[in-house]
């Protein structure tokens, strides 16, 4: 019975040509990102960016699902109509990050470990009562000189299986995130290797804890050069780097994937994805989608200001990014079309 309602809920979130908002961003992080933008980074500033999100009209044409975090969950929009209300009202299935980030791990310097493995039983209980219907854990994998090791490698996958599990136990539908950073100068080959090595360890954990692959999201990193890599690449390469990165691992019973864009510019993030679906589609057994967060928000934070006058600009911005990246998942986007945002 669970397992039914698990892969139904997986299939919602992976229909049609629509995808996920990661908004779910910690206090410290989302604090991090109203002091680039000059907004204050107090309790009711961070609610009313996301009653700005949650309240974009027709955000529903576009994502299929928003995660949450634990804060945002319980919070209302100001006339008191709960956030997760909003979302299911508009047909988007609410979600939870539920790792509780990453910290230094033990005899392997340079590397993290994800926390938030204790108690998340009791956590994921309480958060399927709320109305959450999937989670999100992050692992986050370096690349930089003999890093990454197979001891952070294994511990982190298996802490990412450990936890699909739990989920799975809930009837959460699992999104399992392994991040292989763009931070650093290294090649577009090197983050093919680490990252074909983490799914593949990723996928052996899985079987390991027994979690049904066809009640779970995968949400990778695409295969990049670093951030700081003289040879930067085209579009068509990160596609075909990607993809055959993922045809190699993933099995084909996972219903979905669904991109972090983990730093890349909104407009090359939709651009990957395009690529993706114009040359790849009949290859691929799973659907292929995105989950980002900035490559969505940052237009629209930037505009924000946390001013009550630009909510309406922020919103069509928001609307108008996720927007593209459904015509992005039909592979019909056109760099053209970005003209069209920034004009309106
Ligand atoms: P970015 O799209 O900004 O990388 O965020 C995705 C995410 O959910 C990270 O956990």
């Amino acid at each position: 019975m669970k397992n039914k309602e698990l892969r139904k809920t997986a299939k919602a979130l992976m229909a049609g040509d629509k995808g996920l908002l990661a908004m779910d961003e910690s206090t410290e992080t989302c604090n991090k990102r109203f002091i680039a933008a000059g907004i204050p980074t107090t309790i009711e500033y961070r609610r009313a960016y996301r009653e700005l999100i949650v309240t974009t009209p027709d955000l529903g044409k576009c994502l299929s699902g928003a995660i949450l975090f634990d804060e945002t969950i319980y919070q209302a929009t100001k006339d008191g109509v709960l956030f997760i209300d909003i979302l299911k009202d508009a047909g988007i299935i609410p979600g939870i990050k539920v790792d509780e980030g990453t910290v230094d791990l033990a005899n392997f310097p340079g590397e993290k470990v994800t926390l938030g493995l204790d108690n998340l039983r009791a956590r994921l209980t309480k958060y399927y009562e709320l109305g959450a219907r999937f989670a999100k854990w992050r692992a986050v994998i370096k690349i930089d000189k003999g890093i990454p090791t197979r001891g952070s490698i294994e511990t982190n996958m298996q802490d990412l299986a450990r936890y699909a599990a739990l989920c799975q136990e809930a009837g959460i539908v699992p999104i399992v995130e392994p991040e292989v950073l763009m931070d650093g100068d290294h090649s577009i080959k090197k983050c093919f290797k680490v990252t074909e090595k983490v799914l593949h360890t990723l996928f052996k954990q899985l079987a390991l804890q027994r979690v049904d692959l066809r009640g779970l999201i995968l949400k990778p990193n695409m295969v990049l050069p670093g951030n700081e890599s003289e040879k930067q690449v085209s579009v068509d390469k990160v596609a075909k780097a990607t993809v055959t990165c993922l045809l190699k691992t993933v099995p084909a019973t996972v219903p979905g994937i669904a991109f972090l864009s983990g730093g890349q510019s909104p407009e090359l993030a939709t651009a990957h994805l395009n690529a993706m679906h114009v040359k790849y589609d009949k290859k691929m057994p799973w659907a292929l989608t995105f989950s980002f967060s900035r490559a969505i928000q940052q237009p629209a934070l930037d505009i924000w200001k946390g001013k009550d006058e630009n909510v309406k600009a922020a919103q069509k911005l928001l609307f108008e990014r996720a927007s593209l990246d459904n015509i992005a998942r039909r592979g019909k986007y056109t760099t053209d079309m970005e003209k069209e945002v920034t004009a309106s």
